[in-house]
């Protein structure tokens, strides 16, 4: 037997099934026309947001990286709950403004942005963050040809990671950002370029539930982020200091504590150095803000034993959830939070493992998980799939297309 992940909070019985919010599993799937579906809950949404907010420090900003659920409804919510969106391609930055997102609150980062990217992204005011010394000279000849001067941010590869994030950004050699020590004399250049400096982005990691390393790495942006103003000798107007709140998947995964987080945070603001008393400080979240406010649900079309083991197989699979079938940055498989979404809360019974319906054996939604019998014909709940699902997840492997989506 393996352990499941934790379901989150906001969930309950409902009839005999997984309720969301307020009504079954079922109803959903019928309403909706079938499965697999995407159910994501705006007022678990807006609770997370709203519960943020109340820990941080109100002079820091909340920025939503749409990476993790660029969904037209959720980025509609979105855009009236947080105060920018980082995007990471002209296809999202097309996504935002449809959304209604005004291009002066969305910021670009991202290794590799080809010209008609960055072009797009000029054109608009979006503000660019810079990976590179090629990309920054390729964004001040394209200001240059088309007569609009660029808004550009340098991302920093710092010298320091994110302790104990599920996956490093910054530290080493990597593709993402500039080195530090290259930072100070590429800021200057393109300020005296006639660029708008728009301040720098410091992203060290993701999903860290270890409220101290946030707070460790939060206290070395800040440091950072003032030692280059110094040598760069123009006020820093803004500071992106990245992310990294994770969410607990996995049995024994514990929630971050937030409120140490913003506690920790609003201290440094008192007492902040003179090269940042100015500067506009924003973080940007993906995961942290809606992954757990969605869940995938997912219909048994077969209920199969092989070599004693049972095996229920289902309508989805990684197609929707790779991060789930734990194929996406993950060196264990482990499993995440899931249910019999129609026998919610009934006994446990038997071992079985959920399998997705694609022909690979790495097509598994939960492995030797102890559920309740369950028969063709019932519903399958993976939690924790607002974030990284259908975003991240490629629906188009073997036919199979997108699941559908809902924001309820
Ligand atoms: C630059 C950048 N911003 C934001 C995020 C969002 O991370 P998360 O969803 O873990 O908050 C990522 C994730 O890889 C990223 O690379």
């Amino acid at each position: 037997m393996k352990p499941l992940g934790p379901i989150p909070a906001g969930f309950e019985a409902l009839d005999g099934e997984l309720g969301i919010a307020g009504r079954t599993a079922s109803d959903w799937a019928a309403e909706a026309g079938g499965t697999p579906l995407f159910l994501y809950s705006q007022d678990l949404i807006r609770r997370r947001v709203a519960m943020l907010r109340q820990a941080m420090p109100e002079r820091l900003r909340t920025h939503y990286a749409i990476k993790a659920n660029s969904y037209r409804p959720i980025l509609e919510l979105m855009r009236a709950l947080v105060d920018g969106f980082d995007i990471a391609s002209a296809g999202e930055l097309r996504m935002a403004m449809d959304a209604g997102q005004d291009p002066a609150l969305i910021s670009f980062a991202g290794p590799g942005k080809r010209d008609e990217e960055l072009e797009l992204a000029i054109r608009h005011g979006v503000t660019l963050n810079l990976e590179s010394e090629g990309e920054a000279h390729r964004a001040l000849g394209i200001g240059d040809r088309i007569g609009i001067t660029p808004r550009l941010a340098i991302r920093v590869n710092p010298s320091f990671e994110l302790r104990g994030s599920g996956m490093k950004m910054g530290g080493g050699a990597k593709p993402f950002g500039i080195d530090q020590e290259r930072v100070a004399d590429l800021a200057r250049a393109l300020i005296a370029a006639g660029a708008e400096w728009r301040g720098l982005h410091i992203f060290t990691g993701s999903q860290a539930l270890d409220a101290s390393a946030i707070i460790e790495t939060q206290a070395n942006v800040l440091d950072l982020a003032a030692r280059l103003t110094g040598e760069i000798g123009a006020p820093l107007t803004h500071l992106n200091m990245g992310g990294g709140f994770g969410i607990p998947y996995f049995h024994g995964d514990q929630p971050l504590d937030v409120a140490v987080v913003g506690s920790a945070l609003s201290d440094r603001f008192e007492t902040l150095p003179d090269e940042l008393t100015e500067t506009e400080f924003a973080i940007e979240l993906g995961r942290y803000l809606v992954g757990e406010a969605g869940v995938y649900l997912t219909r048994i079309i077969d209920r199969k034993e092989s070599h004693g083991q049972v095996f229920l197989v289902t309508d989805g699979g990684l197609h929707h959830q790779l991060a789930a079938s734990g194929n996406f940055g993950t060196v264990v498989r482990r499993n995440y939070p899931a249910v019999i979404a129609s026998r919610f809360g009934a006994e446990p019974e038997e071992e079985a493992n959920i399998v997705g319906c694609l022909c690979t054996p790495l097509d598994r939604l939960a492995d030797q998980a102890l559920l309740p019998r369950a028969e063709v014909g019932d519903l399958v709940a993976i939690f924790c799939a607002g974030a990284y699902g259908a975003s991240a997840s490629p629906s188009a492997f073997l036919g199979q297309g997108p699941a559908l989506e809902r924001l309820v």
